[in-house]
């Protein structure tokens, strides 16, 4: 009897989901470009149920038919590269199934090539890192009904679960929907991040240690703030290399492999306004500025004293803003979904980001009901999330303030601030840029009072 499925790529991600799967009775063939790695894996992990192959004819003669093949390579030319490889041994209605970090375009494109030849694919994002690859990651899957029908009774016996003890894996609509969502849940994890570092700088500008911060982290990590994010930070605070704390020997650029840019592109391209997700990948490129912001901070005087923090209004300031970003990232899903016609069901990625997902969080389940709801809202609007908001938005006005009269930077904060008051607010002053738009390029503008398009002459 054949293997039931097939991992190409034994890196980090496809060892342990290759453990995953055969820990849930799947009987899974490996494959591995570099033979020693494919070697070091049998020998550690060997066992009945895993089959390891040294080149990808003799993998796909291990595999039952169809054959579902399941990449797991670096992103970018490589799938194309060991799909190219992999296609003179496949037969018609094989799968094969892209689980890297994909961009959905490249997932769509790939399809409709495959499609031709017969073959069918999945783009399938997947979060949780190294440990939830091996103990339940959280599957956001694109692909046709008939595929899933197929390959997700083996997603969704090796996800994480969700708060009701659901699999945290879903077919989330057509090709590219699942590698969407995915760049999304990133766009939201990257405001997250930023998030936290901020309120780390705000209490290390309070006077407190890492211990205390981490302990602050701890103590805040309750109620609708109880996530991954917040728990992983303080036992990050706390780790020590010799009599030193890591994190004050760890260079202050964070990098990025292009998950968040693209969230943030995406949100352009469909013309949603996401301010939180589109400054934190900037925040990132800032961060790359060492040298620049070093000169720059020995010219610029700037008044620094200590500051008080209050734990409740810095908790309920990431509070709102953690609110924000989700809402962003929502609005981002649901208007690509129309635009891709993929007939996407929010509540169910509010579901099955739940658990095993980067971001995964209490949140997510007021977060869940709002769209159940109402699946076409901005989660906004939800009457629940708005009082939330509302409860929330003096402290983080509060904080934004502090720091501002401090010098101390706190884009994350001050975005989700202004997205808060710019979406609430009836009048914007957008009609003198429209009017202005108008005097100098001709270039119309609407009315409160009339229907139709206008222009003037503003100098007659
Ligand atoms: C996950 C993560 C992961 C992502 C890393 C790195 O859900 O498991 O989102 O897929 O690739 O977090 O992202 P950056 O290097 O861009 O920060």
């Amino acid at each position: 009897m054949g293997s039931d499925i097939g991992i190409v790529g034994l890196g980090t991600m496809g060892a342990n989901l290759t453990l995953n799967l055969n820990s849930k009775g799947f009987r899974v063939s490996v494959y591995n470009r570099t033979g020693s790695v494919l070697n070091d894996f049998l020998n550690k992990h060997g066992k009945e149920g895993i089959e390891g192959s040294i080149s990808l004819s003799d993998f796909c003669s291990t595999l039952s038919q169809p054959r579902v093949i399941m990449l797991m390579v670096t992103a970018g030319s490589a799938v194309d590269a060991v799909i190219q490889s992999l296609l003179p041994y496949l037969s018609k209605d094989d799968i094969i199934v892209d689980g890297g970090n994909s961009h959905f375009k490249d997932t769509q494109r790939r399809y409709s090539v495959l499609k031709e030849k017969g073959i069918r694919f999945a783009g399938i994002g997947i979060s949780g890192g190294e440990e939830g690859a091996l103990k339940g990651p959280s599957i956001m899957a694109g692909c046709d009904q008939d595929v899933w029908d197929i390959i997700g009774n083996f997603f969704q016996k090796i996800a994480a679960k969700d708060f009701e003890g659901g699999p945290c894996a879903a077919r989330l609509g057509s090709n590219g929907a699942g590698h969407f969502v995915k760049t999304i849940h990133n766009g939201i994890e990257y405001v997250i991040l930023e998030l936290i570092a901020e309120a780390y700088m705000l209490l290390g500008s309070s006077g407190m240690n890492n211990e205390s911060i981490a302990d602050f982290f701890s103590k805040s990590n309750t109620g609708y703030l109880h996530s991954y994010l917040l728990e992983i930070a303080s036992k990050v605070l706390r780790k020590k290399e010799g009599d030193r704390y890591l994190v004050d020997l760890i260079l202050d650029s964070a990098e990025q492999k292009g998950t968040g840019l693209w969230a943030a592109q995406s949100s352009f391209e469909l013309g949603v306004p996401a301010y939180s997700i589109a400054l934190a990948p900037l925040v990132r490129l800032m961060s790359g500025l060492k040298d620049e912001r070093k000169k720059a901070s020995s010219k610029l005087e700037k008044q620094k004293s200590m500051i008080h923090i209050n734990r409740e209004v810095l908790t309920s300031a990431l509070l709102a803003s953690e609110i924000a970003a989700y809402s962003e990232g929502f609005s981002i899903l649901a208007t690509a979904s129309k635009t891709y016609d993929w007939a996407m069901d929010l509540s169910e990625v509010a579901r099955v980001w739940q658990g095993g997902c980067i971001i995964r969080s209490e949140l997510l389940r007021p977060i869940r009901d709002a769209l159940k709801r109402n699946p076409s809202r901005n989660i906004m609007l939800d009457d629940h999330i708005l009082s939330l908001v509302a409860l929330n938005l003096q402290s983080l006005k509060d904080t934004v303030s502090l720091a501002s009269l401090n010098s101390l930077p706190i884009p994350a904060f001050s975005t989700a601030l202004q997205y808060i008051e710019t979406y609430s607010s009836e009048r914007l002053p957008t009609n003198l840029i429209q009017a202005m738009r108008d005097y100098f390029g001709a270039h119309g503008y609407k009315r409160i009072d009339k229907d139709g398009h206008f222009h003037t002459d503003w100098e007659s």
